[in-house]
Protein backbone atom coordinates (compact mmCIF):
# COMPACT_ATOMS: atom_id res chain seq x y z
CA UNK A 1 0.00 0.00 0.00
CA UNK A 2 1.49 3.63 -1.22
CA UNK A 3 1.29 7.22 0.26
CA UNK A 4 1.55 9.61 -2.28
CA UNK A 5 1.74 13.34 -1.18
CA UNK A 6 0.80 16.14 -3.84
CA UNK A 7 -1.26 13.25 -5.59
CA UNK A 8 -3.94 15.03 -7.61
CA UNK A 9 -1.59 16.58 -10.01
CA UNK A 10 1.09 16.11 -12.35
CA UNK A 11 3.81 13.76 -11.28
CA UNK A 12 2.09 12.89 -7.99
CA UNK A 13 -0.90 11.78 -9.99
CA UNK A 14 1.26 10.10 -12.51
CA UNK A 15 3.28 7.98 -9.82
CA UNK A 16 -0.02 7.27 -8.20
CA UNK A 17 -1.49 5.96 -10.88
CA UNK A 18 1.48 3.94 -12.06
CA UNK A 19 2.32 2.47 -8.72
CA UNK A 20 -1.49 1.22 -8.85
CA UNK A 21 -1.05 -0.65 -12.22
CA UNK A 22 2.06 -2.41 -10.19
CA UNK A 23 -0.41 -3.33 -7.86
CA UNK A 24 -0.76 -1.19 -5.21
CA UNK A 25 -3.40 -0.19 -3.13
CA UNK A 26 -2.61 3.74 -3.47
CA UNK A 27 -3.64 6.92 -1.08
CA UNK A 28 -2.87 10.70 -1.86
CA UNK A 29 -2.98 13.43 -0.54
CA UNK A 30 -3.77 16.87 -1.52
CA UNK A 31 -3.73 20.87 -0.90
CA UNK A 32 -7.33 22.26 -2.53
CA UNK A 33 -7.98 20.83 -5.76
CA UNK A 34 -10.76 18.12 -4.22
CA UNK A 35 -12.11 17.39 -7.85
CA UNK A 36 -8.59 16.62 -9.25
CA UNK A 37 -7.78 14.51 -6.50
CA UNK A 38 -11.47 12.13 -6.98
CA UNK A 39 -10.60 11.92 -10.80
CA UNK A 40 -6.84 10.70 -9.71
CA UNK A 41 -8.88 8.14 -7.35
CA UNK A 42 -11.47 7.20 -9.84
CA UNK A 43 -8.75 6.28 -11.84
CA UNK A 44 -6.80 4.10 -9.04
CA UNK A 45 -9.86 2.34 -8.96
CA UNK A 46 -10.47 1.72 -12.55
CA UNK A 47 -7.30 -0.04 -12.31
CA UNK A 48 -8.57 -2.19 -9.93
CA UNK A 49 -7.01 -1.10 -6.99
CA UNK A 50 -8.08 0.63 -3.71
CA UNK A 51 -8.02 4.57 -3.53
CA UNK A 52 -8.49 7.30 -1.17
CA UNK A 53 -7.94 10.66 -1.08
CA UNK A 54 -6.96 12.69 2.07
CA UNK A 55 -6.73 16.41 2.41
CA UNK A 56 -3.57 17.34 3.92
CA UNK A 57 -1.38 20.50 3.71
CA UNK A 58 2.04 19.79 3.83
CA UNK A 59 2.96 22.53 5.73
CA UNK A 60 0.70 21.33 8.52
CA UNK A 61 2.60 19.24 10.90
CA UNK A 62 -0.02 17.74 12.50
CA UNK A 63 -2.58 17.16 9.65
CA UNK A 64 0.29 15.85 7.26
CA UNK A 65 0.90 13.35 9.94
CA UNK A 66 -2.61 12.87 10.59
CA UNK A 67 -3.12 11.47 7.23
CA UNK A 68 -0.24 9.34 7.44
CA UNK A 69 -1.63 7.55 10.37
CA UNK A 70 -5.35 7.42 8.82
CA UNK A 71 -4.26 5.91 5.43
CA UNK A 72 -2.00 3.58 7.80
CA UNK A 73 -4.89 2.71 9.69
CA UNK A 74 -7.85 2.45 7.22
CA UNK A 75 -5.74 0.37 4.55
CA UNK A 76 -4.24 -1.80 7.52
CA UNK A 77 0.01 -1.05 6.73
CA UNK A 78 1.99 1.47 5.11
CA UNK A 79 4.53 0.05 2.58
CA UNK A 80 5.49 2.78 0.49
CA UNK A 81 5.69 6.48 0.83
CA UNK A 82 5.91 9.24 -1.95
CA UNK A 83 6.94 12.70 -0.70
CA UNK A 84 6.42 14.27 -3.93
CA UNK A 85 4.02 17.26 -2.94
CA UNK A 86 6.12 20.57 -3.71
CA UNK A 87 6.09 24.30 -4.15
CA UNK A 88 8.31 26.45 -6.37
CA UNK A 89 8.84 29.84 -4.94
CA UNK A 90 10.98 31.79 -7.00
CA UNK A 91 12.19 35.19 -7.70
CA UNK A 92 15.21 37.88 -6.93
CA UNK A 93 16.93 37.70 -3.79
CA UNK A 94 15.64 40.50 -2.75
CA UNK A 95 12.26 39.75 -3.13
CA UNK A 96 12.31 36.79 -0.88
CA UNK A 97 11.32 37.20 2.09
CA UNK A 98 11.55 35.40 5.84
CA UNK A 99 7.82 34.28 4.45
CA UNK A 100 8.75 32.55 1.86
CA UNK A 101 11.88 30.82 3.07
CA UNK A 102 9.52 29.49 6.25
CA UNK A 103 6.81 28.23 3.76
CA UNK A 104 9.96 26.43 1.21
CA UNK A 105 11.36 24.86 4.06
CA UNK A 106 8.17 23.42 5.78
CA UNK A 107 6.71 22.35 2.29
CA UNK A 108 9.73 20.79 0.95
CA UNK A 109 12.00 19.60 3.83
CA UNK A 110 10.03 19.50 6.86
CA UNK A 111 7.09 17.94 5.08
CA UNK A 112 9.01 15.17 3.79
CA UNK A 113 10.69 14.51 7.44
CA UNK A 114 7.69 14.47 8.68
CA UNK A 115 6.14 12.26 6.46
CA UNK A 116 8.57 10.04 6.74
CA UNK A 117 9.08 9.66 10.61
CA UNK A 118 4.97 9.16 10.58
CA UNK A 119 5.10 6.62 8.04
CA UNK A 120 8.39 4.55 9.86
CA UNK A 121 6.72 3.95 12.66
CA UNK A 122 4.08 2.37 10.35
CA UNK A 123 6.11 0.25 7.72
CA UNK A 124 7.13 -3.60 8.60
CA UNK A 125 10.42 -4.35 7.35
CA UNK A 126 11.67 -3.67 3.65
CA UNK A 127 9.33 -0.51 3.25
CA UNK A 128 10.06 2.26 0.60
CA UNK A 129 10.26 5.74 1.04
CA UNK A 130 11.08 7.61 -2.02
CA UNK A 131 11.85 11.69 -1.70
CA UNK A 132 11.27 13.68 -4.83
CA UNK A 133 13.62 16.48 -5.34
CA UNK A 134 14.55 18.49 -8.32
CA UNK A 135 17.17 18.58 -11.23
CA UNK A 136 18.16 22.20 -9.84
CA UNK A 137 19.57 20.90 -6.53
CA UNK A 138 23.03 19.91 -8.95
CA UNK A 139 22.37 22.21 -11.70
CA UNK A 140 21.01 25.48 -11.00
CA UNK A 141 20.64 27.25 -14.37
CA UNK A 142 18.59 30.02 -14.06
CA UNK A 143 18.20 32.96 -11.25
CA UNK A 144 15.71 33.26 -9.10
CA UNK A 145 16.23 29.71 -7.27
CA UNK A 146 17.82 30.04 -4.34
CA UNK A 147 15.12 28.73 -1.77
CA UNK A 148 13.86 26.20 -4.06
CA UNK A 149 17.63 24.87 -4.36
CA UNK A 150 18.40 25.25 -1.17
CA UNK A 151 15.21 23.16 -0.50
CA UNK A 152 16.13 20.17 -2.65
CA UNK A 153 19.35 19.64 -1.77
CA UNK A 154 18.54 19.24 1.41
CA UNK A 155 16.48 16.33 0.27
CA UNK A 156 19.74 15.21 -0.53
CA UNK A 157 21.44 14.70 3.21
CA UNK A 158 17.77 13.50 4.39
CA UNK A 159 17.46 10.29 2.04
CA UNK A 160 21.12 9.46 2.85
CA UNK A 161 20.58 9.84 6.92
CA UNK A 162 17.45 8.03 6.56
CA UNK A 163 19.00 5.64 4.59
CA UNK A 164 21.23 4.92 7.18
CA UNK A 165 19.02 4.88 9.46
CA UNK A 166 16.36 2.51 8.17
CA UNK A 167 18.32 0.01 6.72
CA UNK A 168 18.45 -2.04 9.38
CA UNK A 169 14.91 -2.77 9.04
CA UNK A 170 15.16 -2.87 5.58
CA UNK A 171 13.05 0.47 4.79
CA UNK A 172 15.10 1.96 1.78
CA UNK A 173 15.26 5.46 1.48
CA UNK A 174 16.37 7.09 -2.01
CA UNK A 175 15.44 10.29 -4.17
CA UNK A 176 14.68 11.18 -7.72
CA UNK A 177 15.48 14.35 -9.12
CA UNK A 178 12.92 14.65 -12.12
CA UNK A 179 13.95 17.30 -14.72
CA UNK A 180 11.92 19.68 -16.45
CA UNK A 181 8.92 17.87 -16.52
CA UNK A 182 5.29 18.95 -18.30
CA UNK A 183 3.21 19.43 -15.46
CA UNK A 184 0.67 22.71 -14.71
CA UNK A 185 4.33 24.09 -12.75
CA UNK A 186 6.27 23.73 -15.70
CA UNK A 187 4.21 23.33 -18.31
CA UNK A 188 6.30 22.36 -21.41
CA UNK A 189 4.88 25.25 -23.71
CA UNK A 190 5.53 27.83 -21.18
CA UNK A 191 7.40 31.13 -21.75
CA UNK A 192 10.86 29.87 -20.94
CA UNK A 193 10.53 26.13 -22.17
CA UNK A 194 12.59 26.51 -25.05
CA UNK A 195 15.72 27.67 -23.48
CA UNK A 196 14.65 24.61 -20.78
CA UNK A 197 14.88 21.92 -23.07
CA UNK A 198 18.11 23.36 -24.33
CA UNK A 199 20.22 22.52 -20.90
CA UNK A 200 18.67 18.79 -21.16
CA UNK A 201 20.48 16.16 -23.46
CA UNK A 202 17.69 14.59 -24.90
CA UNK A 203 16.17 17.85 -26.06
CA UNK A 204 12.71 17.87 -24.45
CA UNK A 205 10.34 17.80 -21.71
CA UNK A 206 9.70 14.56 -19.91
CA UNK A 207 6.31 13.12 -19.16
CA UNK A 208 5.11 13.02 -15.68
CA UNK A 209 5.39 9.28 -16.24
CA UNK A 210 9.43 9.22 -17.05
CA UNK A 211 9.44 9.96 -13.74
CA UNK A 212 6.97 7.84 -12.18
CA UNK A 213 8.74 5.15 -14.24
CA UNK A 214 12.09 5.99 -11.80
CA UNK A 215 9.70 5.74 -8.65
CA UNK A 216 8.20 3.01 -9.52
CA UNK A 217 11.81 0.86 -9.75
CA UNK A 218 12.44 2.37 -6.36
CA UNK A 219 9.43 1.00 -4.94
CA UNK A 220 9.74 -2.33 -6.49
CA UNK A 221 11.14 -5.25 -3.92
CA UNK A 222 13.74 -6.45 -6.50
CA UNK A 223 15.34 -2.61 -5.67
CA UNK A 224 16.10 -3.23 -1.95
CA UNK A 225 20.41 -3.06 -2.22
CA UNK A 226 19.78 0.48 -3.78
CA UNK A 227 19.32 3.17 -0.78
CA UNK A 228 20.71 6.39 -0.32
CA UNK A 229 20.60 7.27 -3.86
CA UNK A 230 19.86 10.22 -5.89
CA UNK A 231 18.58 9.10 -9.02
CA UNK A 232 18.32 11.36 -12.34
CA UNK A 233 15.37 11.47 -14.20
CA UNK A 234 15.73 14.72 -16.06
CA UNK A 235 16.91 13.46 -19.76
CA UNK A 236 20.35 14.23 -18.83
CA UNK A 237 19.66 18.08 -17.43
CA UNK A 238 22.13 17.42 -14.62
CA UNK A 239 25.23 16.04 -17.08
N1 LIG B 1 7.56 19.78 -13.06
C1 LIG B 1 8.89 19.87 -13.04
O1 LIG B 1 9.53 20.30 -14.03
C2 LIG B 1 9.67 19.43 -11.82
C3 LIG B 1 11.06 19.38 -11.94
C4 LIG B 1 11.81 18.98 -10.85
C5 LIG B 1 11.17 18.63 -9.66
N2 LIG B 1 9.81 18.71 -9.57
C6 LIG B 1 9.22 18.33 -8.27
O2 LIG B 1 8.22 17.36 -8.50
C7 LIG B 1 7.19 17.49 -7.50
C8 LIG B 1 5.83 17.61 -8.19
O3 LIG B 1 5.90 18.71 -9.08
P1 LIG B 1 4.75 19.00 -10.16
O4 LIG B 1 5.42 19.72 -11.29
O5 LIG B 1 3.97 17.77 -10.43
O6 LIG B 1 3.87 20.05 -9.34
P2 LIG B 1 2.36 20.59 -9.59
O7 LIG B 1 1.92 20.27 -10.97
O8 LIG B 1 2.38 22.01 -9.14
O9 LIG B 1 1.50 19.71 -8.56
C9 LIG B 1 1.76 19.88 -7.20
C10 LIG B 1 1.04 18.83 -6.40
O10 LIG B 1 1.43 18.98 -5.02
C11 LIG B 1 0.29 19.33 -4.25
N3 LIG B 1 0.69 20.32 -3.26
C12 LIG B 1 1.28 21.52 -3.44
N4 LIG B 1 1.47 22.14 -2.26
C13 LIG B 1 0.99 21.30 -1.32
C14 LIG B 1 0.87 21.37 0.10
N5 LIG B 1 1.28 22.46 0.78
N6 LIG B 1 0.31 20.33 0.74
C15 LIG B 1 -0.14 19.25 0.07
N7 LIG B 1 -0.06 19.12 -1.27
C16 LIG B 1 0.49 20.15 -1.94
C17 LIG B 1 -0.74 19.86 -5.22
O11 LIG B 1 -2.05 19.70 -4.67
P3 LIG B 1 -3.32 20.58 -5.20
O12 LIG B 1 -3.72 19.98 -6.53
O13 LIG B 1 -4.37 20.39 -4.16
O14 LIG B 1 -2.84 21.99 -5.35
C18 LIG B 1 -0.46 18.96 -6.44
O15 LIG B 1 -1.03 17.69 -6.26
C19 LIG B 1 7.57 18.71 -6.65
O16 LIG B 1 8.24 18.30 -5.49
C20 LIG B 1 8.51 19.48 -7.58
O17 LIG B 1 9.42 20.29 -6.85
C21 LIG B 1 9.05 19.09 -10.63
Amino acid sequence: MALVTGGSRGIGAAVALRLAEDGADVALTYQQNADRAEQVVEQIKAAGRRALAVRADSADTAALTAAVDQVAAEFGRLDILVNNAGIYLTGPVEDLGVADFDLTVAVNVRAPFVAARAAAGHMVNGGRIINIGSNVAQRTTFPGHSLYAMSKTALIGLTKGLGRELGPRGITVNLVHPGPTDTDANPADGPYAEVIKGFTAVGRYGAPADIAAAVAFLARDDSRYVTGATIDADGGFAI
